[in-house]
């Protein structure tokens, strides 16, 4: 009898958005019969998209974070570049809609996306991930998107296209903290192909089974999970597709401490702390730091000791 040993991750979650209370917009049109009967009703606003159906898939081997910490304690430099705690304060100003995303470079479909379109083209789902940030601060929290693969998949990417590039928004006039630190705005970072197309990378719109928190990059951005917080950047307007490995926001600021990998790695210690360990908001418990925080069955196979 072949018997499955559940993964690390695949232990049962017991806090993520029950399966029964979620409730898609495409199931809800379909029953309406509106997706057949009339284009126009699918191209409305989307409505009633969280929560989204939990993908039972990822599991946790930890406990989910609860949603006011996770809400409270965020890097947002572009809001304030020391307080973690000030950012959720600061986002008032900060216009998320309408919002829209230029997808293009080496693509043969290349186009602006808005947010209307992109929830109506790709259908959300909810999924329970580990988030660790370089400086050691951890969670684990629900997040609500969909593949990466599937939107780079709608622009068909050109066989040169190697690797992805995205660009957050650019408006100091709504987030205080870029004018209050000389950092090389707008923030910017970059995925080689395998690894934006790999289906544990997200585009997420959504947290805790509701629309994207401001202070946590409304109201689209990308999750890496595998990776250090900084490579899942905030609210993005522009991805393109470019043939070489593109610069990154932090590896400019300090090229020997943020490398363009930045996966993950216990042993490797930053040059400034070790990260064998990590420390659980809000409470900061300790806890051993995972190789590819924990994702490494999924993952390591996209390596060879190549990644910095
Ligand atoms: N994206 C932008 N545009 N600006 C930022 O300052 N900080 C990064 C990443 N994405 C950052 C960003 C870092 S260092 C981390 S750890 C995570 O966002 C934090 O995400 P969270 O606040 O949702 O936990």
């Amino acid at each position: 009898m072949l018997i499955r040993i559940p993964k690390g991750w695949e232990i049962p979650q017991r806090e993520a958005t029950p399966e029964g209370v979620y409730c898609n917009r495409r199931d809800i049109l379909k029953a309406a019969g509106l997706l057949a009967a009339s284009p126009i009703a699918a191209l409305a606003a989307p409505a009633n998209l969280y929560p989204a159906k939990v993908n039972n898939q990822y599991h946790l081997d930890v406990p989910v974070t609860e949603e006011w910490a996770a809400t409270s304690y965020n890097n947002y430099y572009e809001f304030h570049p020391t307080d973690k705690q000030a950012v959720k304060d600061r986002v008032g100003k900060f216009v998320t809609e309408p919002w829209s995303v230029a997808i293009g470079g080496l693509a043969e479909k290349p186009g602006t996306w808005d947010m209307d379109k992109i929830l109506n083209t790709f259908p959300l789902e909810e999924r329970l991930y580990r988030f660790r940030c370089v400086e050691r601060w951890a969670m684990a929290v629900p997040w609500t998107g969909f593949p990466l693969a599937s939107l780079i998949k709608a622009v068909d990417p050109k066989s040169t296209a190697k690797f992805v590039r995205f660009e957050t928004v650019n408006r100091p006039d709504q987030m205080p903290g870029m004018r209050e630190a000389p950092y090389p705005y707008p923030y910017f970072e970059g995925l080689r192909m395998d690894e934006a197309m790999h289906p544990l990378t997200m585009v997420v719109t959504g947290l805790y089974g509701k629309k994207l928190p401001k202070q946590n990059g409304a109201p689209i951005r990308i999750i890496v999970p595998w990776k250090y917080g900084y490579k899942s950047i905030k609210s993005i307007v522009k991805i393109d597709l470019v043939a070489k490995q593109p610069g990154t926001f932090w590896n400019k600021i300090n090229s020997s401490e943020y490398g363009f990998y930045s996966n993950i790695n216990p042993k490797k210690p930053h040059p400034r702390w070790s990260q064998a360990i990590e420390q659980v908001i809000p409470n900061m418990d300790r806890r051993p730091t995972l190789i590819y925080n924990g994702y490494g069955d999924w993952v390591a196979g996209l390596y060879n000791g190549k990644e910095d």
